[in-house]
């Protein structure tokens, strides 16, 4: 009856071997990168309530946490440090203590695992009473732009002699991929990269990492609004302009996040450059996918491979996912 059907596409589907054989492409282990947590002192880790299988490590189960993601074949971490209030204040002076904690882990990172590659956040929200991920302006209505790069490119500068591979700036100022990349190379720091968060939306899908590094809100005050500086949602060709301005001024690597709510832009940024890109699939896309899991409404691995695959497939080449170690044991 259908004999002159000359295509039928469920010739590939039929054995999974060719299935196997067709398919595009595949996340593995090797591509993803793990963010990590780490608190000041000592103790158990401390479980994230919001990201059901993530916890904060003191900087010796730190180092455990490492081996183990060596041992399973995962190639980078991207490091976030969580302080006490008591080190934070309105100017985020700690970020630029010479011994301040992320500078203390990267060095032990560096020294006993030199090949694991460290990325670290380079913004200012770990470390102002405020959250934002800059300095504030007088009356305190906004980030400054151009005082919150001079303090960043400073940063900046101490993670790579610290010894990380590459800083990630995740600020969204403008001008910072360049000023970064002078301040780094007047140090000596030629080899140190950038990773630039350049496509990085105001989105509701970071919640559960302000939890895990005490962002979320300052005491009484609403809850944080970052839309003077993180891209708008609703804008593709204003992201891509900004990623590719980070591309002109210096980066290494670009990234897109949220990963999985746009796709779109990591598949239009893909055709119009051609440094390797990241995608950041962030705190909220996994607490959403755990919770719903734990309801019984989704079958976890499957729904985690599909996301991961469905970043990889609009042209991620690398993953940060707080699914890395979990995809690795078993994918
Ligand atoms: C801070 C920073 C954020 C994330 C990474 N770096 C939060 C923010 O911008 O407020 C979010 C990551 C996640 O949600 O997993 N500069």
């Amino acid at each position: 009856m259908m004999e002159n059907l000359r295509h039928r596409s469920r010739r590939l589907r039929y054995s999974p071997s060719v299935r196997n054989l067709a398919r595009e492409g595949q996340v593995t282990p090797a591509d993803l990168i793990a963010p990590l947590f780490v608190f000041e002192g000592e103790g158990p880790p401390q479980p994230v309530p919001s990201l059901p299988g993530v916890s904060r490590f003191s900087l010796p189960n730190l180092l455990e946490e490492i081996k183990e993601l060596q041992q399973l074949g995962i190639p980078g971490i991207a490091l976030f440090p969580c302080l006490p209030a008591e080190r934070k204040d309105p100017l985020g002076k700690e970020a630029l203590n010479p011994e301040t904690l992320v500078l203390r882990t990267i060095r032990a990172i560096k020294k006993t695992f030199p090949t694991m590659a460290v990325f670290t956040d380079i913004a200012l929200d770990p470390y102002t009473t405020h959250g934002h991920d800059g300095l504030l302006n007088a009356d305190n209505t906004d980030v400054e732009n151009d005082r919150t790069v001079e303090v960043l490119s400073k940063m900046a500068v101490l993670h790579a002699e610290a010894g990380v591979d590459m800083v990630a700036p995740s600020d969204m100022m403008d001008g910072r991929v360049a000023a970064i990349r002078q301040a780094l190379d007047a140090a000596g720091h030629t080899k140190t990269g950038i990773l630039a968060y350049s496509a990085k939306f105001a989105s509701s899908f970071y919640g559960p990492f302000r939890d895990a590094v005490g962002s979320r809100q300052a005491g009484n005050a609403p809850p944080i609004n970052k839309q003077t500086y993180q891209a708008d949602p609703a804008n593709r060709r204003a992201a891509i302009q900004d990623a590719l301005l980070d591309e002109k001024e210096g980066a290494d690597i670009l990234m897109v996040k949220p990963a999985g709510p746009y796709l779109d832009v990591l598949t239009e940024l893909r055709q119009n450059t051609r440094l390797p890109l990241a995608a950041y699939q962030v705190s909220g896309e996994y607490a959403m996918l755990q919770a719903a899991a734990e309801k019984g409404w989704l079958e976890l691995k499957s729904a985690r491979n599909e996301s991961l695959l469905a970043i990889k497939r609009a042209g991620a080449d690398m993953i940060l996912t707080y699914f890395a170690k979990n995809y690795a044991k078993e994918y």
